[in-house]
């Protein structure tokens, strides 16, 4: 209810700025295609006051802990400029190494997007900001084209050299980001991209005028993380962000996540409606019983850090992140005498890690199966002979066929 009450005026301003917009607006000469697609009621151009925006780097005068758990996080090191940890630690990408793809230097490089998956570069083409066409695969050690031409967006941004940082990436990366003055408030995924604007919070500290996720409904909470990690577009615009909206706020009414079309391929799913890339967690966690029973991103990741890998509470690799909630003893299983009989591995088998099977490895990220699929399905060999979707135990088993796989499996005592 609180945050209902912040929140009611600014949409009533939000609607104000939005006729303004339409009419007179700065973006409507800057952005002819953008202006005419969205309508005057379109809350996806609601205004962001970044004068309420005060920087993560004040947080940290009082919360200490979360501050210095939060810098070690990929969260914030999303876009970092080419020297900011000193070269070797910032730009993992051989620029030594030729490739047909990249028509760029180190030199053009303003500042440089990702580190663990891969590397993306912006530079500048008559001063503005342009992602360029060629990424850098952290896995492959290697040079790869980045066309955009899966993205829904790539009609309304075919040429790379007109192809604005700001419309199709800083939504995401950045924090406080307003689609009307063009510019955003910090750099990457700031205290205020997940708890709102904190100016007045930190003049008169509160628990009412920040926003605590932990006190907003379940879903208005986990929309804070959808607003990034869930794969879609936002009604009326070319940007490919929710334009407009904080935290708080109902995602619903400035982004559409996209769906599965059970049976069918598409750009972000397999035909059973699992993770086909990257950035699709939201999407497939919606479709889980864990996301039906309650649960949100947030019952296995702490956004603050940690010490495991992204960022999880507990392990994935000793089991111990699912056994919280799971294991014969508890009431959501499953239910087993030894592990093995549950996974028909050796207990110390990487064959016996949950998420190896729960979470199989179905996603493109900078190359195919790198993105962890969260439907938490258990995909059975029968759905790759079938579709070629990839299953839960031929990337591992990759030297054997899917009908061995099924064949082993209904040997298995369960
Ligand atoms: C001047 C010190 C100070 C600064 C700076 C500050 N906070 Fe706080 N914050 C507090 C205090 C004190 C509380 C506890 C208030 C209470 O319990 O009444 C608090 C509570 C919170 C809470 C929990 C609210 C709840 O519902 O329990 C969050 C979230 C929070 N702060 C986030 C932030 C963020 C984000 C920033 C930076 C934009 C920030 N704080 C800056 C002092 C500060
Ligand atoms: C990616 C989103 C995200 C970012 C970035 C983030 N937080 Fe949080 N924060 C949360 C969530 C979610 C909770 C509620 C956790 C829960 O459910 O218990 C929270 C809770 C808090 C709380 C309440 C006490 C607690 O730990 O539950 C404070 C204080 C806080 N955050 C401060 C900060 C500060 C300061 C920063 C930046 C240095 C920051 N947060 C960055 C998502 C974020
Ligand atoms: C709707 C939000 C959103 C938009 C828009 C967006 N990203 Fe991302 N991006 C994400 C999220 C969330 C992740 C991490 C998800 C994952 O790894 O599956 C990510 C990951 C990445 C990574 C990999 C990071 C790493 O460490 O390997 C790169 C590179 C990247 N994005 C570049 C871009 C570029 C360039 C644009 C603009 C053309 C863009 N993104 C637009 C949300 C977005
Ligand atoms: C403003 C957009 C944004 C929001 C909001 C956001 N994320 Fe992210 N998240 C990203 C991007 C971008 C990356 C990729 C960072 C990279 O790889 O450099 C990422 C990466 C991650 C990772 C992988 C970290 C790693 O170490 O590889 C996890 C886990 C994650 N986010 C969880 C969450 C959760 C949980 C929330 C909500 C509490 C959340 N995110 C909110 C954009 C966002
Ligand atoms: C915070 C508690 C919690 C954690 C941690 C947790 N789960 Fe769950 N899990 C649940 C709940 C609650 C259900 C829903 C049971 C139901 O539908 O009745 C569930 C259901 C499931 C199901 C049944 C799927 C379905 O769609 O019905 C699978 C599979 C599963 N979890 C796997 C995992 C894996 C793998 C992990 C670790 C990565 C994990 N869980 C971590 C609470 C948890
Ligand atoms: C080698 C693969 C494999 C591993 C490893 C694995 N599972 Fe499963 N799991 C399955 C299969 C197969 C099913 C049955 C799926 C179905 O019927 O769709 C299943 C079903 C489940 C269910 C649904 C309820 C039930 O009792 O059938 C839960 C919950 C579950 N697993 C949790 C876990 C947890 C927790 C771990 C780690 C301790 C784990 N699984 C490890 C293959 C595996
Ligand atoms: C039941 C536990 C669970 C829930 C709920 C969950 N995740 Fe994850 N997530 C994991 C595990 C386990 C990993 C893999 C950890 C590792 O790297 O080994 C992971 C990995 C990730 C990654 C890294 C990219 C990748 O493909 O490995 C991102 C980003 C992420 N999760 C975001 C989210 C978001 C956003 C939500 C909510 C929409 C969410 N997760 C819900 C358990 C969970
Ligand atoms: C995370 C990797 C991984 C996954 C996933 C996995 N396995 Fe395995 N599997 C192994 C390893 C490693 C061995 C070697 C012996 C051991 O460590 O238990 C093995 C051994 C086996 C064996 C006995 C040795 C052989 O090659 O004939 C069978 C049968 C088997 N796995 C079937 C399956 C089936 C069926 C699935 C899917 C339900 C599956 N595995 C999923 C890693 C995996």
């Amino acid at each position: 209810m609180k945050s209902c009450l912040r929140i009611a005026p600014c949409c009533l301003m939000a609607t104000a700025v939005a006729i303004g917009i339409v009419h007179c607006g700065r973006s409507a000469e800057s952005d002819p295609q953008g202006a005419s697609a969205a309508t005057a009621e379109s809350p996806s151009w609601r205004r962001i006051d970044r004068s309420r925006y005060i920087g993560s780097a004040t947080c940290a005068e009082c919360h200490q802990k979360h501050f210095v758990d939060w810098y070690g996080t990929l969260h914030a090191k999303m876009v970092q400029l080419p020297l900011a940890e000193g070269l070797a630690q910032t730009i993992f990408a051989d620029f030594k190494q030729q490739s047909p793809h990249r028509n760029f230097e180190l030199e053009d490089v303003t500042s440089v997007i990702g580190s663990r998956w891969k590397q993306r570069f912006i530079g500048r083409i008559d001063g503005h900001e342009v992602v360029f066409p060629a990424q850098w695969s952290v896995q492959k050690k290697t040079w790869l084209s980045y066309g955009g031409k899966s993205d829904w967006w790539y009609p309304y941004h075919k040429d790379w050299k007109s192809r604005s940082v700001f419309k199709l990436c800083d939504g995401c990366h950045s924090t406080g980001a307003d689609h009307y003055t063009q510019t955003f408030a910090e750099r990457n995924i700031g205290c205020e991209r997940c708890h709102g604007p904190g100016k007045a919070h930190v003049e008169e500290p509160a628990v009412d005028n920040i926003v605590n996720p932990a006190r907003l409904s379940r879903d208005r909470s986990i929309d804070i993380c959808l607003s990034c990690h869930l794969s879609g577009k936002p009604p009326g615009t070319e940007y490919a962000w929710p334009v407009g909206y904080e935290p708080g706020m109902e995602l619903k009414e400035f982004w559409q996540g996209s769906k599965p079309q059970r049976g069918k391929q598409t750009a972000e799913f397999w035909h059973n409606g699992t993770a086909h890339k990257n950035r699709v967690q939201g999407n497939t966690f919606l479709q889980s019983g864990m996301y039906h029973a309650g649960l949100q991103c947030t019952a296995c990741h702490n956004p603050h850090g940690s010490r495991h890998r992204s960022m999880t509470i507990k392990s994935g690799d000793d089991n111990a992140l699912c056994l919280i909630c799971h294991g014969p003893e508890k009431d959501l299983g499953p239910d087993y005498k030894t592990l093995s009989d549950h996974t028909g591995h050796a207990p110390t088998s990487v064959g016996s890690r949950c998420v190896e099977c729960h979470m199989p490895k179905t996603g493109k990220n900078s190359v195919p199966g790198e993105s962890r699929n969260h439907t938490f399905d258990f995909i059975s060999p029968a759905e790759t002979i079938k579709h070629g979707v990839p299953n839960s135990c031929n990337g591992c088993h990759a030297d054997k066929t899917p009908e061995w796989a099924l064949s082993e499996l209904k040997k298995w005592p369960r």
